[in-house]
């Protein structure tokens, strides 16, 4: 039965990642997946991590299931974060946490709930959108349309596309969005933007989907939930995929969320047993220790506030190699103007590369950027910078 089968293409990002391993030439940058790296080019485990996991070593009860839709108390955190502690959606139990492997795991379950439960809905695409969106949703069989979003001429977005083409969206129709650093332009709505956008939604009918999976790497974990919280107030019904995989590092914890807010109590419950449902039928119940290390580390007030330092470390290093980024592709000789990078937002700059120049990067110089021209500045260093920049300049 096998024989006849054909190798599928590698995977746009992790595929990067496999390439990148296999290359033995020195001096080789990997700046395809979205994963942090501090000065010295590793990705650290964090302190507050390192600790939470030597607490849970000494008190860890058992390691029986946890229930298919996860340990309430990490729900609880999941909430917390995402409106704010005491959100009237959470006092008055509104909404429903499942904890997810990973934020693509959430993505899946909420794919699989839409195919079940609404059939006819469409899901809408911001263009362009992490690679990895249609492919989740095409497996969910979950219908897909794109709607303008990056300006390249501006590097900013349209907005003024974005809600001329949600306008032709029909009522029941679902609206995926990045909560903040869109992925992978770095171009996310303006507060008031988002207000407007929520009117939109309110006013045709439509139900935002919330990929969340960089909270705190733009502003902080508060600013960054703005927009989310913004919709919160306009629209009775959202759904949140979340992720903690960047904002602790549990990249490989596969530590997400899915969330689902509905208009009542009640209404609440019947949709998180229609979504423990896809999730019993799928992997039947969550791997357990990403998710005791975040409620451990947002249960325990000096480790929050450990945590948030570390974060801001972690974002105020992206910001440092932005603007260094920007400075030495002009110090190296590169005349284009590429200054839209410093008011970029997240892990990535949207470098605005074509596929040939992305070819020649990886061919002649062993560095590693996804096709759309995407980089993953948080995988920029002092040590790296002058050989990319060099690189950059020459294939331009
Ligand atoms: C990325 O976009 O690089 C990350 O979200 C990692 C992934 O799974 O693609």
């Amino acid at each position: 039965m096998f024989d006849a089968i054909q190798p599928a293409p590698p995977d746009a990002i992790l595929g990067l990642t496999e390439a990148f391993n296999k290359d033995d030439r020195p001096g080789k940058v990997n700046l395809g997946v979205g994963v942090y790296k501090d000065a010295s080019g590793k990705t650290p485990v964090l302190a507050t991590v390192k600790e939470a996991e030597r607490r849970l070593v000494e008190t860890e009860p058992t390691k029986s299931y946890k229930p298919i839709d996860g340990d309430p108390a990490y729900g609880a955190c999941v909430q917390s974060m995402l409106f704010g502690a005491g959100h009237a959606v959470i006092a008055d139990k509104r909404a429903a946490t499942s904890h997810t492997p990973g934020g693509t795991g959430a993505l899946r379950v909420a794919g699989d709930y839409l195919h079940a439960n609404h059939p006819g809905a469409t899901l809408w695409l911001s263009d362009e959108t992490w690679p990895n969106h249609p492919s989740v949703f095409e497996a969910a069989e979950v219908p897909m349309k794109r709607y303008g979003y990056f300006d390249k001429a501006t590097g900013g977005l349209n907005f003024d596309a974005m809600l001329e083409d949600l306008s032709k969206a029909s009522s029941g129709d679902v609206v995926l969005l990045h909560g903040c650093c869109h992925n992978p332009t770095g171009v996310d709505l303006s507060a008031e933007q988002w207000a407007k956008a929520g009117d939109l939604f309110a006013q045709k009918g439509l139900l935002p989907l919330v990929d969340f999976a960089y909270q705190g790497f733009a502003q902080g974990i508060e600013e960054d939930a703005q927009g989310l919280r913004a919709l919160a107030a306009k629209v009775p019904e959202l759904i949140v995929c979340g992720s903690f995989s960047k904002n602790f590092g549990l990249y490989n914890e596969r530590v997400g969320s899915l969330t689902f807010v509905a208009g009542s109590a009640d209404t609440a419950k019947a949709v998180q047993s229609q979504v423990k449902a896809r999730i019993r039928r799928n992997y039947s119940n969550p791997p357990a220790h990403g998710g005791a290390i975040v409620s451990t580390i947002l249960n325990d007030d000096a480790l929050t506030a450990q945590w948030h330092g570390e974060l801001a470390e972690m974002r105020d290093r992206i910001n440092g190699m932005r603007s260094l980024f920007v400075q030495t592709l002009a110090d190296k000789g590169a005349t284009q103007d590429f200054s839209f990078i410093t008011r970029q937002r997240g892990m990535f700059s949207y470098s605005g590369l074509n596929k040939d120049q992305v070819g020649q990067l990886r061919d002649k110089h062993a560095v590693y950027i996804v096709g759309s021209g995407r980089i993953n500045v948080a995988g920029l260093t002092e040590m790296n910078m002058d050989y990319l920049c060099e690189a950059i300049v020459e294939v331009l």
